[in-house]
């Protein structure tokens, strides 16, 4: 596999986390069956919103080729498949198969009661090293799951890399919330409430971790930098709930030099 054309796929460090990739892969296996369940609690179901919001972004491309990378339980690939037909394959990527393991029992489902009509297909690797030939895809996106990889550059990097030229990059993740009362109150919540609800439900690390990592993440003007930097034109961004969720559309530019 050909490596990331990007300008700046210099170098690539953790941003403060040390976190092994198989670290974060068992920790989302461990978690993968009250997942779903977890999502929808502690977001009153704002999350099922915010999808839905990223799945009217993706482009109309005939026969294209849809990547969902770090598609976990698979909500962002099966509400493509079912909305975007016109696609030909339909690719969710992950290093943790527990996750996807439920995934694709969904889809099942959903294949069997007819509400898509695409056999997806499910391969476990990680946004840092993406199987897929240069330029191959039409669309990716990354749903609540950049911020959960080690070396992010290396992960925007492979997303220019795959995608055609006009191809769309779509972005959903946490942030830090600016300024503000409603932001202050977002924070104590996502800080000491959110943990405490996911340790009844779940495992304590993984509920703490999710704070950290976004403490952790791109701020919005630096994500913005990533992407210019990599060639990609960033046309649409929305903000949820205080600028605490956003979501960013970018396409990736011809290179003209
Ligand atoms: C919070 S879940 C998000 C799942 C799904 N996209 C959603 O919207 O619900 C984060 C996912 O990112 C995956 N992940 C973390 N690091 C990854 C990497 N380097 N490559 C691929 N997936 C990764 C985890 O295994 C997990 O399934």
């Amino acid at each position: 596999m050909s490596s990331a054309p990007s300008p700046t796929s210099a170098p690539s460090t953790p941003m403060t986390r040390p976190d092994s990739e198989s670290s974060v892969a068992s920790m989302f296996d461990r978690i993968a069956g009250r997942y779903d369940f977890l999502n929808r609690t502690l977001s009153a179901r704002q999350d099922v919103r915010w999808r839905k919001h990223l799945i009217d972004l993706i482009p109309y491309r005939p026969q294209g080729t849809f990547l969902d990378m770090a598609t976990g339980t698979g909500d962002v690939i099966l509400a493509a498949a079912a909305s975007h037909q016109e696609y030909a394959d339909f690719i969710g990527a992950d290093i943790s198969t527990g996750m996807m393991k439920h995934g694709a029992d969904k889809a099942n489902y959903q294949l069997k009661s007819g509400m898509i009509k695409h056999a997806l297909t499910w391969r476990t690797m990680s946004a840092e090293n993406i199987l897929l030939e240069d330029q191959s895809c039409d669309c990716v996106s990354i749903s609540f799951g950049l911020r959960n990889v080690v070396y992010k550059a290396n992960a925007l990097n492979e997303f220019s890399r795959v995608l055609k030229n006009g191809g769309v990059l779509l972005i959903l993740e946490f942030f830090t919330p600016q300024g503000g009362i409603m932001s202050r109150l977002f924070q104590f919540y996502f800080h000491y409430i959110l943990p405490i609800i996911g340790r009844l439900f779940s495992e304590k690390e993984a509920y703490s971790y999710l704070p950290k990592s976004v403490a952790s993440f791109y701020t919005p003007s630096e994500l913005r930098e990533e992407l210019r930097n990599r060639n990609f034109r960033i046309d649409v961004e929305k903000n949820f709930l205080f600028g605490a969720c956003r979501l960013v559309r970018a396409r990736k530019i011809d290179n003209v030099f």
